[in-house]
């Protein structure tokens, strides 16, 4: 399909929207952040009673990320944010929603993406965090691009983002050994040229909520002396059951997804499965019939990364060059809940290039520090009037 004459980005957008046309979600922009921090399966068979050879045996993962000290679930968010709005060359201004899919926030409120959006200066977005686990980032795809679709926005950051160090217990071989940290993000930008986010499957069963639970921190088992003492604020997981679990859903997810794209397995050009674990992401492939020239896998590097493993793993897969114009990916998901979620994705169709002028690296830069300096500004408004009003009252 011919796209109409380039006359500026923003009269492109008004024309498309005033022809109401149906509007698709394009990946324009990606970004991946992971701390430096690596540690191995040596380091951790001198921690817990483990060795590189379960691990790898078992699992794949031969090393993890972990976040530094001054690390968090929002600093890392917005790293990948910052490189997903560079890819795009986007200001931050022109976001209309930030969705941040994590199990592990910055605190229960206020969401992660609220200081996101502050950081970036995204003055005209909405902000919230999405949970459902490994599987958020699908989640959040799919809510991303009904957004769009319906034509009620047009820019929306979806970032995927986990600190789950923080919440696991180092005394627990079944799990410490399994888990890393990292943040990935995508930038979904509406057009009328078909492509984008083709299909999503969307799926949840709650009576295997207790597999994989860190059972207090809320409103049933607040925190207290007794919660902390029974290190109940840690991730616990029945690992075999949720490997039975994942190895038949994964597949099945995919399958719905592909079918709801109108596609068959053939025209798969890459599976970018969640990365929790070798064994299970190799079955769910035999069972799709796709040989692992077609799959994409780092679980080795980062460990599972939860819901920042999808797209961490989708940016590794653009580094490697595994993927081309017109490429059909599949994303599939599982996780707590339980839940799981597939989308397939038509990748990289051209769009009409957004303005190069003004928008450069050097202009988003000083926009972050004016974003942090806003954010000081409104702080300190708010403490003098409430100091003012104080004084009147009195
Ligand atoms: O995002 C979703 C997150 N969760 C998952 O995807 C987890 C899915 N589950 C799994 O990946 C696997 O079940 C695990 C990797 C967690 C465990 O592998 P497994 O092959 O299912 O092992 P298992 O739990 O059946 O345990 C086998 C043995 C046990 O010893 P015994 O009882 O047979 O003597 C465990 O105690 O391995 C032992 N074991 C370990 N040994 C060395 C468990 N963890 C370790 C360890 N190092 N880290």
């Amino acid at each position: 399909m011919p796209y109409p004459k380039f006359q500026g980005y923003s009269a492109y957008l008004t024309r498309e929207r005033e022809r109401n046309l149906p509007r698709y979600a394009h990946i324009v922009g990606w970004g991946k952040y992971v701390p430096d921090k690596i540690l191995t399966n040596d380091d951790l068979s001198e921690l817990v009673d483990t060795s590189d050879e379960w691990i790898l045996a078992r699992t794949g993962v031969s090393e993890r990320r972990i976040a530094g000290p001054k690390e968090s679930t929002f600093t890392m968010s917005l790293r990948a944010a910052q490189e997903a709005l560079e890819v795009a060359n986007m200001d931050p201004r022109e976001l209309d929603l930030i969705i941040v899919c994590t199990a592990t926030p910055d605190y229960p409120f206020p969401a992660t993406a609220c200081l996101v959006q502050d950081a970036l200066g995204a003055t005209r977005a909405g902000a919230f965090d999405l949970e459902a686990a490994c599987s958020g980032f699908i989640y959040a795809l799919s809510i991303a691009s009904q957004m769009i679709a319906t034509g009620a926005y047009e820019h929306v950051l979806i970032i995927g983002a986990e600190t789950f160090s923080r919440v696991l217990d180092w005394t627990d071989r079944g799990t410490c050994v399994l888990f890393g940290d990292g943040a990935g993000a995508f930038l979904l930008q509406a057009s009328d040229a078909p492509g984008g986010v083709l299909s999503f499957v969307l799926g949840s069963d709650g009576s295997g909520g207790q597999l994989l639970i860190i059972p207090a921190g809320g409103s049933r088992q607040p925190a207290s002396l007794d919660t902390v003492t029974r290190r109940l604020h840690f991730v616990q997981m029945r690992g075999r059951e949720v490997f039975r679990f994942a190895s038949r859903i994964m597949s099945k997810a995919a399958r719905e997804a592909i079918r709801a794209a109108k596609l068959t397995t053939d025209d798969i050009d890459l599976f970018v499965p969640h990365q929790a674990n070798l064994r299970i992401i190799l079955s769910s492939a035999k069972d799709l019939g796709l040989p692992m020239e077609r799959v994409f896998v780092n679980v080795e590097k980062y460990g599972n990364t939860s819901a920042a493993s999808i797209p961490i793993a989708f940016c590794e897969a653009i580094e490697q060059e595994r993927l081309k114009p017109g490429d059909h990916v599949v994303l599939v998901g599982f996780g707590a809940g339980l839940t799981w979620a597939a989308a397939v994705v038509k990748w990289r169709v051209p769009l009409p290039a957004p303005p190069p002028p003004r928008r450069g690296r050097f202009w988003r830069s000083l926009r972050y520090r004016w974003a942090r300096l806003r954010s000081l500004l409104r702080r300190l408004r708010r403490r003098v009037a409430s100091w003012w009003s104080r004084i009147r009252r009195e």
